[in-house]
């Protein structure tokens, strides 16, 4: 247990993060996560308001501990989303896509906590002056909606940049990578791809072994021509997508030819033709397992790594 800044701002054990997952992160695996001590996330981003609050009640039934819901703010149905949450007691919103800046003074006043998810310095900034809690810093690594920067390279700047606590966000998948994270200043982990394998994960399975089998090399950045990159797994759709960009195609064909594609491959398994989201550290997951293991892997790991590492400097001469 670390019961660092993080823990205490959450009122969770570990300081680990579900990372939001659109068509994926449900009632059901966040509440497994807060169940577990982490903090689960349920992925708001174009769910409808009802079946959010569905979702909402669903972590509840789990968990009586934390959890948190995103909201992606350019959705036509965020204010009545925002609402939800705040009649649901929700405890922690993270967010993306759009600036929170409208509903900050809302969310706090009902004393819910706020993370925006920040992919550069000056947004990090600009979460910290209009009332963040924290920022979740998040590299190109990772799965999903990505900015341009590494992990390794933006986490120590936006820890430079902020007084607000830091949650380092993209290719953490085990101990090494989260004793990084807290080296490079962060005090806390979000964590996507580890848990797309997660017994709680109700995913198509072939999406799963698509994880599962994936190499170092297996993901790559779509949409960086349309200004939206996305980290996928390299399949018949991604290389679709790529030579389009590459053919210099209307950037609206490019965007209306991925539209349901993340839904095709979760709920359908079509793992060929539609979107399959994941990080570079798809590589390094190679089993599937109870949250509960995930969570307790990490905290062990993070152990043995710390302790691995301070015998490898002292035995420097
Ligand atoms: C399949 C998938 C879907 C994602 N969807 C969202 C989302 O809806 N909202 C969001 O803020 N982040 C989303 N992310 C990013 C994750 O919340 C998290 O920050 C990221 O996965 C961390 O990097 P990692 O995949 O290397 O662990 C998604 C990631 C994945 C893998």
């Amino acid at each position: 247990m670390i019961n660092n800044e993080i823990c205490k701002l959450l009122g969770i054990k570990y300081p680990i993060i579900q990372g939001a997952m659109a068509w994926i992160a449900n009632g059901n695996l966040a509440g497994h996560v807060s169940k577990e001590g982490g903090l689960g996330i349920i992925a708001g981003g174009g769910m409808p308001v009802d079946i959010l609050r569905q979702e909402i009640r669903k972590a509840k039934e789990i968990t009586s501990n934390p959890f948190g819901v995103n909201l992606m703010l350019m959705m036509p149905d965020i204010e009545k989303q925002i609402d939800v949450c705040i009649e649901e007691k929700v405890q922690v919103v993270t967010t993306g896509a759009g600036n929170p800046g409208p509903y900050m003074e809302k969310l706090k006043a009902a004393g819910i906590k706020v993370l925006p998810v920040v992919a550069s310095v000056a947004l990090a900034k600009r979460m910290e002056r209009i009332g963040a809690d924290a920022v979740i810093a998040e590299g190109m690594e990772g799965g999903g909606h990505i900015g341009s920067i590494t992990t390794m390279a933006l986490v120590p700047q936006v820890v430079a940049s902020v007084k607000i606590p830091v949650i380092a966000a993209g290719g953490i998948a085990g101990g090494k990578q989260f004793l990084a994270a807290l080296s490079l200043g962060a005090s806390g982990i979000q964590v996507g791809t580890r848990f797309l394998t997660a017994n709680e994960c109700t995913i198509h399975e072939n999406y799963k072994n698509a994880i599962l089998k994936a190499k170092d090399r297996s993901t790559v950045s779509t949409g960086n021509y349309t200004g939206h990159p996305v980290r996928v797994i390299e399949n018949k759709f991604a290389k679709l997508i790529l030579e389009m960009e590459k053919q210099g195609a209307p950037k609206e064909e490019i965007e209306q030819l991925g539209t349901g594609k993340l839904r095709l491959a979760v709920v359908d398994g079509d793992v060929d033709n539609g979107s399959v989201m994941a990080g570079q550290v798809a590589a390094m997951v190679n089993e599937k397992a109870d949250v509960k293991d995930i969570l307790e892997s990490f905290m062990r790991e993070l152990e043995e790594e710390k302790n691995s590492l301070i015998a490898r400097m002292n035995s420097w001469q």
